[in-house]
């Protein structure tokens, strides 16, 4: 299959691109390529490689800049994702594309499901929904990944920055009221060349097995990193005072992932494990 990955240099669509290179001609383009705003660029990087699939991993990841830059963000995130999913209708490609558990409000108390309904709390999550209701409106044939807490080898995660802070010896603080599931893009890029594979669309929620806060996450990090000497202090959402407000309970259940695929991902902390364990500059 030719397949063509957008954002293919950034941490998701690098795993991806690797992933799916296994067994497919793929083919990646970046914003140094084409702006994902421009329906002109799109049409023509799509019709350029006439690829069956187009697979979608660029966006405006930065939550709190899209407070801020609410005018980009929805142009990058919203925008961009009708002008890929018009270009693929027009080149009958399917689509794959990703959003976030920060279209939910975190309130459920349980774990979200591909129905729940979304209400957004922060800009970035506003824009992931609108995004998500242009390419159902678009009338391509798209399968939409759903994940959440994203790390991988390429550019800045949260796991990065707290092994960068305790080396520094500095005292970390970190949030213990927010829950989700800490997701290794290695294993979403997996989970996705099943699902297009074997050509299912529609929702899916996939993240790694399991939940934490962000407190835990960090715990496990440093317990990993053999930095557990490292002063851990649990603090409150209020207390760091983010721009952008974050869910309090954001995990998903991925059961559709797994009766269709009859696959389940690894818990998170054993993909953690073999995440920080495989990185030089973790290690
Ligand atoms: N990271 C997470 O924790 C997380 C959680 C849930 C869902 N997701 C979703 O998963 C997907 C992948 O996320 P990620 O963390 O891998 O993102 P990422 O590392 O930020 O990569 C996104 C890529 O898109 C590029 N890009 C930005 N604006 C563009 C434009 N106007 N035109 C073309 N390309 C553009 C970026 O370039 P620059 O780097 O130069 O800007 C980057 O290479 C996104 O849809 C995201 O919303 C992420």
């Amino acid at each position: 299959m030719k397949i063509l990955v957008l954002g293919h240099k950034g941490m998701l669509g690098s795993d991806l691109t690797a992933k799916l290179g296994i067994n497919h001609e793929v083919v990646g383009k970046d914003i140094d390529d084409f702006d994902i705003s421009s329906a002109a660029d799109c049409r023509d990087v799509v019709a350029e490689a006439g690829p069956e699939a187009v697979v979608n991993a660029a966006a405006y990841t930065d939550v709190d800049g899209c407070e801020t830059e609410e005018d980009l963000c929805f142009r990058v995130n919203a925008e961009g994702v009708r002008n890929v999913a018009a270009a693929c209708r027009k080149k009958n490609s399917r689509l794959v594309h990703f959003s976030t558990d920060y279209v939910f409000d975190g309130t459920k108390g349980e774990p979200y499901v591909e129905e729940d309904p979304a209400n957004p709390i922060s800009a970035y999550g506003r824009s992931k929904l609108q995004g998500e209701i242009y390419l159902r409106e678009s009338a391509a044939d798209f399968l939409l990944v759903r994940t959440a807490w994203l790390y991988g080898k390429k550019g800045r995660n949260f796991v990065k920055a707290i092994v960068a802070r305790a080396r520094e010896k500095e005292k970390l603080e970190v949030v213990n009221d927010q829950f989700g599931s800490p997701t290794y893009t290695v294993d979403l890029a997996g989970a996705v060349k099943i699902l297009l594979e074997g050509k299912f669309s529609g929702i899916y929620h996939i993240t790694n097995r399991g939940s934490c806060s962000w407190y835990e996450f960090a715990q496990k990090i440093l317990e990993i990193s053999d930095l557990r000497e490292v002063e851990i202090k649990p603090i409150s959402t209020e207390e760091l005072a983010r721009r952008a407000l974050r869910p309090r309970y954001s995990v998903m259940s991925c059961g559709k992932f797994h009766a269709a695929s009859r696959k389940t991902l690894r818990f998170w902390q054993i993909a953690l494990n073999d995440y920080i364990s495989s990185d030089e500059q973790l290690k």
